[in-house]
């Protein structure tokens, strides 16, 4: 009996996918329209979502670009009334958009850094998936996927609100997996590591944040965003169907 590939076959599903017009969004975005999904490439940036959904367009997927801001929860009702008009189902949450504006030790981190973090990191992911809930259980089932960080497992100095918002999306997670899965709504995080991005140049454009690192690491070299697509297509596919409440680190075992 052939499995492959029908296991990770996603077509005729939508998958949501927060802060995706570049980094680890994007390359998830990618793998899961390459598996048949229409994806809908979310951030801030209108023209920033528009040019992904159209390099997606022009490479034969399905893809269409919607922007939300993840602070912005008042918003979020807009959008998912949009993809029903448009798509008419939502199969796939991922839940990939964070931010991250302070640097330095929890003591010099303020309250304003506190709400800001926690609003984006936490707050937007927990009332996306909410409004995503009926949804899915109305068509029997689907997957959220939380993308967290090695910091919500080991906090990481220096990144401590963060760390702190990171850990509380596991629990979330967990929670919402207890919860929801007797709707047929699987819920999973995903703990990158140091992964090439934006986001975190500042950990690997510098010789001595970089070694520091990857001496904690038996894979010996700087994540690349292509490094998450295969997590996320299993646990968005009927592959990952019996995993729910899990949190998967992909982190070339910095965490070990
Ligand atoms: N890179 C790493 O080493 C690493 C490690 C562990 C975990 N992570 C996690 O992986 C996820 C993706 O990070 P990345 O490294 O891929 O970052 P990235 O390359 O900087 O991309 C961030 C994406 O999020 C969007 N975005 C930023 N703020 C947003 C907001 N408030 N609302 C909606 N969209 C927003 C950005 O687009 P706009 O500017 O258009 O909004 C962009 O599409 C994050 O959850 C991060 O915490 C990353």
């Amino acid at each position: 009996m052939t499995v492959l590939p029908e296991i990770f076959d996603l077509t005729g599903r939508v998958a949501l996918l927060t802060g995706a017009s570049k980094g680890i969004g994007k390359a998830m975005a990618r793998i899961l329209a390459e598996a048949g999904a229409t994806v809908i490439i979310s951030s801030r940036k209108q023209d920033a979502v528009d040019e992904a959904a159209e390099e997606f367009r022009r490479a034969g997927l399905k893809a269409a670009g919607m922007s939300v801001h993840m602070g912005q929860p008042e918003t979020f009702p807009d959008l998912i009334d949009k993809i029903m008009e448009t798509h008419g189902r939502i199969d796939v949450l991922v839940n990939n958009a964070a931010t991250n504006p302070v640097y330095g030790p929890i003591l010099e981190q303020d309250a304003a850094a506190f709400d800001k973090i926690m609003s984006v990191n936490v707050k937007g992911p927990l009332e996306m998936a909410k409004l995503v809930h009926p949804h899915m259980a109305a068509a029997g089932g689907g997957s959220v996927i939380n993308i967290s960080s090695v910091g919500g497992i080991k906090p990481i100095p220096d990144l401590g609100l963060y760390s702190i918002s990171k850990a509380a999306l596991i629990q979330m997670t967990k929670l919402c997996a207890k919860e929801w899965g007797p709707d047929g709504i699987r819920v999973n995080a995903v703990c990158p590591g140091l992964i090439k991005t934006k986001f975190s140049r500042a950990l690997w454009d510098n010789d001595r944040a970089r070694d520091h690192w990857l001496a904690n690491m038996p894979i010996k070299r700087v994540g690349d965003p292509r490094d998450l697509m295969g997590v996320a297509l299993w646990l968005a596919s009927d592959a990952g169907a019996f995993a729910t409440g899990g949190v998967y680190t992909v982190d070339g075992g910095e965490t070990i």
